[in-house]
């Protein structure tokens, strides 16, 4: 796969492409990229990108000229490509966009400054637009960068450990469990004891239902969105019987009665 970006800041991306799994997927040949500076294609003297909007406002915007002029030199390079423009307007990346886009052979990504970019450009285009969450930043390059990421490690061969992509948040609706390393007691806090069991089946079911809590208790909304195996739900009932029985012992000490979990 390779990835294109076009911005007018493309030393930005250098140190991106030059540290951990972003820069060995690209030594194993597994990625490459190429970041075009929109300046390059801009005419006149002074290479200027943006101009002030029509109808008056504050701010600047990026001219249309410039970045046509930059995606079609990109698409000359590499046939089989995606657009992907970077807007706050666009639609919320997430884990699945990623999947969906780990799969195109060249990505293009348009990162633009300002109050915007000329809206012609999108016409003539046939792109998608996607915003990595809701806050404004002053360009697209960080976003280009996250998105880059999450897909890199989606890629075959990218992650030293191939199920690792699989595991991680997200990828399944669930939060990742927690992890331990050395040394075995921190500051007085010791490791869950299942860990050091050597039994893989137990640690194995023990993730999964850190992993289930977690969800739970940290994004309750990404558990409504799964569709819930037996497994989960065995887990989830198991759960809410806990909680019931703490309920009923309460209300036979006090006669406030409160609703349970059936
Ligand atoms: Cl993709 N671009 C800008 N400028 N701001 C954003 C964004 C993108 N996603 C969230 N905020």
């Amino acid at each position: 796969m390779k990835f294109f970006v076009i911005t007018i800041f493309p030393d930005i991306f250098n140190s991106f492409w030059e540290h951990g799994i972003i820069r060995k997927a690209i030594e194993e040949g597994i990625i490459s990229y190429e970041a075009v500076d929109i300046r390059n294609f801009a005419e006149g003297k002074h290479h200027v990108t943006d101009d002030r909007p029509f109808g008056g406002g504050c701010g600047m915007v990026m001219k249309p000229e410039p970045i046509t002029k930059a995606i079609r030199a990109v698409q000359e390079k590499a046939s089989n490509s995606k657009i992907v423009f970077l807007s706050p307007k666009g639609k919320k990346f997430n884990q699945n966009i990623a999947k969906e886009l780990s799969l195109n052979e060249n990505l293009i990504f348009i990162c633009g400054r300002y109050e915007g970019i000329d809206e012609r450009v999108y016409t003539k285009f046939d792109g998608i637009d996607v915003s990595i969450g809701d806050y404004v930043l002053s360009g697209g390059e960080v976003a280009a960068m996250v998105i880059i990421d999450s897909i890199a490690r989606l890629i075959p061969g990218a992650l030293g450990c191939s199920e690792s992509a699989n595991q991680d948040s997200f990828s399944d609706y669930l939060m990742e469990y927690p992890h331990y390393t050395r040394p075995r007691i921190f500051e007085g806090e010791d490791v869950p004891e299942i860990l050091l069991s050597g039994n893989h089946e137990k640690i194995e079911k023990w993730r999964y239902e850190a992993s289930l809590m977690h969800t739970l208790l940290k994004r309750p909304d990404l558990l409504e969105n799964k569709k819930l195996n037996l497994w989960e739900m065995e887990i989830l009932e198991k759960w809410c019987k806990e909680i019931d029985r703490i309920i009923q012992a309460q209300s036979l000490h006090s006669s406030n009665s409160l609703s349970s979990c059936e």
